[in-house]
């Protein structure tokens, strides 16, 4: 009993090796090249580990158990940011323009750090783990989708997630039942009125002021039209038109954000942002077209799945390692996998230590990781394999 968290403590100098080695050459979205095959040589190099490529920079890692039992995925995403790290670090990122400021690096590690240690069991293994390392989490529409449209999920029961965070303190696994992450979409309205001279505006159809009525008009969405038992967030982020202090444009341009956790909900929103848009046009003699775009669904969290891994985490680093936590802002393509119908739960492991000055934000320059928190990733994943499968 507990042989895997022993596992996970020697494996620890590998994981963060490993990590280094992914933050050093650390790659965008869509074109993590190098990342991937290094990926398929480790996994290789393990042995017992059938391995695929679905999409140009995913990789698939499957590991068959002696015994029969249930396939169940664990998803590590590998991607970095595009922006240019301010750490002097002896591992700081080569690649200008290219940073891990989010802990994709300690995800792909932790993923193979899971893989080798099962690869070396598959004798005690009763079905099989899957290992997916997902391309371009951070650009929509995410390489999660892709990876689902390649057919990943086919045959799989379960699949687990998990992000490192500056945002809990380390040694805590945060734990939600149900909506974790938001859905993230936006949208663009054209108001198109008619331009002319800023002295005669009744020849005009003025734009501005239709943009202006629309933006606070959209305010009421979230103020008077949702129930107060609901949240959505909508913020209207950019507003460009005109050209001179004297000329009333043809056009003004919005774009705005609609973040929602209730499906129902966002499937309502897109109708009342056209409504007010094409309603306040009206009355002031003009028109408008609204462009609605979906980008990551919610990440729904199965309860079955989730007491599991609170019991697992549990029974690994004690009922106090535990930390219940509010739904998360932040979207998260992880949601793709779980959208086909398979039970799916995403767990934050905590990093903030302010003594290591590992309390950074994530997507920020200066982001550093506590990496004791691979130790506790890799504990869970393992905690999980052991439970299950063992
Ligand atoms: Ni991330």
């Amino acid at each position: 009993m507990k042989n895997l968290l022993q596992a996970s403590k020697d494996l620890h100098p590998q994981i963060i090796e490993w990590r280094r080695h992914f933050h050093k050459h650390a790659e965008l979205s869509f074109c993590e090249f190098e990342t991937s095959d290094f990926i398929e040589a480790q996994l290789n190099s393990f042995g017992n580990v059938e391995i695929s490529r679905p999409t140009k920079t995913g990789v698939i890692g499957k590991i068959h158990g002696a015994k029969p039992g249930p396939t169940i995925a664990f998803r590590a995403d590998i991607d970095a940011l595009p922006m240019t790290e301010v750490n002097d670090l002896p591992y700081a990122s080569v690649n200008k323009g290219a940073m891990h400021s989010c802990g994709h690096d300690g995800h792909a590690a932790i993923l193979l750090g899971l893989a080798k240690m099962v690869s070396e069991r598959v004798d005690a293994l009763c079905g099989t783990v899957v290992c997916i390392f997902q391309h371009a989490e951070e650009l929509p529409p995410g390489g999660a989708a892709e990876m689902v449209a390649a057919g990943v999920m086919e045959g799989i029961d379960e699949i687990y997630g998990l992000h490192l965070s500056s945002n809990y303190p380390i040694g805590k696994f945060g734990c939600v039942n149900g909506a974790l992450t938001s859905a993230t979409d936006s949208f663009d309205v054209r108001v198109i009125g008619k331009g002319g001279h800023s002295s005669l505006p009744e020849q005009c159809v003025d734009p501005i002021v239709m943009a202006a009525q629309i933006i606070l008009g959209l305010q009421n969405i979230a103020a008077r039209r949702i129930s107060a038992y609901e949240t959505a967030v909508l913020s209207v982020c950019q507003i460009s038109g005109g050209d001179a202090y004297n000329i009333i444009p043809g056009e003004v341009m919005l774009r705005g954000s609609v973040r929602t956790f209730s499906k129902e909900l966002r499937n309502r929103i897109p109708g009342m942002i056209s409504e007010i848009s094409n309603g306040i046009a009206a009355s002031m003699g003009g028109s408008c077209e609204v462009t609605y775009t979906r980008g990551y669904d919610s990440v729904m969290n199965d309860a079955a799945l989730t007491d599991g891994a609170r019991a697992a985490i549990s029974d690994y680093f004690g009922p106090d390692a535990v930390l219940e936590i509010q739904p998360v802002m932040p979207g998260e393509d992880f949601s793709a996998f779980t959208e086909v119908g398979c039970p799916g739960t995403f767990i934050e492991i905590g990093t903030r230590n302010p003594e290591k000055g590992t309390d950074r934000p994530h997507h920020n320059p200066a982001y550093l990781m506590d990496e004791d928190g691979l130790y506790y990733g890799l504990g869970f994943f393992a905690g999980i394999v052991e439970k299950k499968m063992m």
